[in-house]
Formats: C-alpha cells, sequence, structure tokens
C-alpha cells in the first residue's frame, strides 16, 4: 500500500497541463502579445493579426499563449465583447489542415461533421459561424511547423486566402502560429513566407538563474514547506540549463524527485532522488564509458560518488573531493595524483556529462570549485566503480 507520507502539498501544480497565472521571465513577451491584439478590446471586428511565436523546445510557448488567451478574454469577456481564444495543436491532428480547423469550428457547432468538407469549406464555415455570433477568434495553431510539414504552403494560401476576399466586411479571425524552428518558414514559397513573417516573436531559451526563479514559484505551490532545499533547486535547474534551457524538463525532474522522496519516506528531496529522477528520464551511466577510464581517474570518481552517497548535498567542493580521493588512494595503496592532474580529471568528466563543475563565488564559500553529480544516483555510480576496480585488482 502507498504511504501517506508525501513531500507534495498539490502536485497537480506539477502538471504538465497546468498554466500557471504568472509566467516570471515572459513577462515582455506576454506585454508584446496584449500590445498585437490590443485592438480586440477597441475594434474587434476591424482588424486581423497573425503573430508567431518561437522558441526551442521547453521555452514555453504553449504557456504563454495559453495563459494569454485566458486573460484576454477574460478581458473582453468584461467589457461585454464576443471573443474566443482557441488553442488546437496541430500535431495531434497529424498536421492535418482541415482536421485542425475542424476543431476552431466544434467550439461553436459540436455536432459539426469531422469528415468530408476540405479546409477551405471548413475555414469558411467557421468564418459564417462568427459571423452569425458577431464574434472575434484567435486561433492558436500550436506546433505549426507539423502542419507545414505536411501541407506546405498550401495550407497558408488556404488560411489567409479567405480572409483577404473578405475585404470590408468583418474581420473575424486572427492567428498564432506556435513553432520551434522558424527553419520551417523557409520550406515555403515566396509569397507564403511573407504573409507569414510580419511579427515574430522569439523566445531565448531560459537561463539558469530565470529556471532558478521558475522552479521556486512550483516549489512554493506544490510542496510542503521546507520540503525541497535551496541547492536542490539550484541543482535542477542546472540540468534544465543543460537540457537547452527546457523548463518542462525541471519542472518534470522536480516532480519525479518527489516522487522518490516519497518512496523513501524521507521529508524533503534528497540531491539523490534528483539523480534517480534524472537516471530515468536520461540515459544515465554507460558502462563502457567507465571501463575506458584509467585508475586514478575510477579512485578520484569513487571518492566523488561515496561523498554524495553520504552527504545529503547537492555540490561538494573540488578542495573537499581531493581529500577524499586521497583516502580513496590510501585503501587502494596508490598515490594520488597532484592537483593539476585532478583538474584534467575534473574536466574530462565534465566533458562526459558525469559531472558538473562550476566556479561558486558566494561570500560563505569563497571563490572555489563546486562539483556535482547531476544524473548518476551515486549508489549506481559507487557499486559500478568497486566492481570494475576489484576486477583490475584481481586481474
Ligand atoms: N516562464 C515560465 N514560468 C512558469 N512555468 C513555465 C515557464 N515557461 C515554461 N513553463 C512551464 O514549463 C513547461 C514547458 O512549457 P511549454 O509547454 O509552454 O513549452 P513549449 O515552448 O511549448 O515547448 P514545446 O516546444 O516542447 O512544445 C510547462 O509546464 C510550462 O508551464
Ligand atoms: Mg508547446
Amino acid at each position: 500500500m502507498a504511504s501517506t507520507h508525501t513531500v507534495f502539498k498539490d502536485e497537480s501544480k506539477l502538471d504538465i497541463n497546468y498554466i500557471p497565472q504568472k509566467l516570471p521571465h515572459r513577462e515582455t513577451e506576454q506585454r508584446l502579445l496584449l500590445e498585437f491584439f490590443s485592438f480586440i478590446l477597441r475594434c474587434p471586428d476591424r482588424m486581423a493579426q497573425r503573430v508567431i511565436l518561437a522558441g526551442d523546445v521547453g521555452t514555453g510557448k504553449t504557456a504563454l499563449a495559453q495563459r494569454f488567451g485566458a486573460t484576454l478574454a477574460s478581458e473582453a469577456n468584461k467589457r461585454g465583447i464576443k471573443f474566443r481564444y482557441v488553442h488546437v495543436n496541430c500535431r495531434e491532428f497529424r498536421g492535418n489542415l482541415s482536421s485542425t480547423l475542424h476543431r476552431a469550428v466544434t467550439v461553436f457547432e459540436p455536432n459539426y461533421p469531422s469528415r468530408g468538407y476540405g479546409a477551405e469549406e471548413t475555414l469558411s464555415t467557421l468564418l459564417q459561424v462568427l459571423d452569425r455570433e458577431g464574434a472575434t477568434m484567435i486561433l492558436t495553431l500550436d506546433e505549426f511547423d507539423s502542419l507545414i510539414e505536411k501541407e506546405g504552403s498550401d495550407a497558408v494560401y488556404k488560411l489567409t486566402r479567405l480572409q483577404e476576399t473578405r475585404q470590408g466586411q468583418p474581420q473575424r479571425l486572427s492567428f498564432i502560429f506556435i513553432m520551434r524552428d522558424l527553419q520551417a518558414i523557409e520550406k515555403l514559397d515566396e509569397s507564403a513566407k511573407s504573409t507569414l513573417q510580419r511579427s515574430i516573436i522569439r523566445l531565448q531559451r531560459y537561463g539558469k538563474a530565470q529556471l532558478v526563479d521558475i522552479l521556486n514559484d512550483r516549489v512554493k505551490m506544490a510542496f510542503e514547506l521546507g520540503a525541497v532545499a535551496e541547492d536542490v533547486v539550484d541543482l535542477i535547474a542546472e540540468l534544465a540549463h543543460a537540457q537547452t534551457g527546457n523548463a518542462r524538463f525541471g519542472i518534470e525532474v522536480l516532480w519525479r524527485a518527489g516522487k522518490y522522496a516519497d518512496v523513501q519516506e524521507a521529508n524533503c528531496v534528497l540531491p539523490e532522488c534528483v539523480r534517480m529522477a534524472v537516471a530515468n528520464i536520461v540515459p544515465g551511466l554507460r558502462r563502457s564509458e567507465l571501463a575506458g577510464l584509467g585508475l586514478h581517474q575510477k579512485l578520484f570518481l569513487l571518492a566523488v560518488a561515496r561523498y554524495f552517497k553520504e552527504n545529503e548535498e547537492a555540490y561538494v567542493s573540488l578542495s573537499e573531493a581531493e581529500l577524499d580521493y586521497a583516502v580513496v588512494c590510501e585503501e587502494f595503496d596508490e598515490k594520488p595524483h597532484g592537483h593539476t592532474q585532478v583538474w584534467n580529471y575534473v574536466q574530462y568528466f565534465t566533458s562526459l556529462g558525469i559531472l558538473r563543475s562550476e566556479v561558486a563565488t558566494a561570500e560563505t564559500r569563497g571563490r572555489s570549485t563546486r562539483l556535482s553529480l547531476p544524473t548518476i544516483p551515486a549508489v549506481e555510480l559507487e557499486r559500478e566503480l568497486t566492481a570494475s576496480l576489484q576486477l583490475a585488482r584481481r586481474a
């Protein structure tokens, strides 16, 4: 039976579909969106707008568009303006334009048949329905790349042509196109490209400090007070930063690490829980990499693994790791290598992704290098290294 003990206060706040009220570090972009679409609150049927939202995986494109849509809809509602924000993921419809548009029609006409109509017919129905209701709509086409891939320039024509034949009539439909890679637009022919490229908002990858802020917000909402230490958030932010600044990755690690803490009945999320969480998301230790290491590389790494196994810390200072390495060397009757050599090992492990190193400048720590073991559970690393060192001894 599952234990009732839990570090979570409300784990739904870490669900992939949860959109927080506030999106730290996306304030400017949200304001920009509101600016582009402010006409909806002033003269909704006099204009239409097309905006592209572009950014790498996990940079907040979907969350930003949905938060913006909800904000604008509630503002419009307060003013008695008939406005709908509709968010459709094109990939869910395998990049098929008419199925994607069908979803938008069903907002008003739940029984509209899903088969038998082409994209142009469906779009024309959508505009008729909006006319009938006297409403305007922002239709967000998320993962638009997949639609371009499937339907090419033709899809863009279909989306824009019909509106152009409505000159002089009320404007009803605006678009937000979300894509990871603007390169997809390059595949389009010139005129489709120029129709799309008017307003582009680019979401830059999050830096580590920004990820710390995003994660801290979620920690407050989802965890019991004191269940996630500052250093643990730091460790996760660093990992998410290494994964192209992907906030989703960070949030997922946070949630899984909480789960591991619960399984162990720990009253807080320990760095080892984070490593276990990550080991289950990204491929962890590769045995072949360990087998290829030199004797002293293994001894140093063993010292680090033991440190993290025995201490519930996220970081170890390099000087402390060197002391522990000397102890391990004694155990194996080896003379420890000097600082420069150890420093080379650290560089090498960093390049393999086994360790991460950073220069800590916090006043309390002095200016020193600190190491973390982000992705491999210390227990597992120690076990593998010990086995491999014993094999070498017997040989
Ligand atoms: N600034 C932010 N503040 C709080 N949470 C954020 C922020 N940016 C992203 N997130 C969260 O990170 C996760 C990933 O964000 P989102 O799904 O919006 O990324 P995306 O850019 O659409 O990624 P993909 O290209 O994979 O679709 C979501 O859970 C989202 O709520
Ligand atoms: Mg998305």
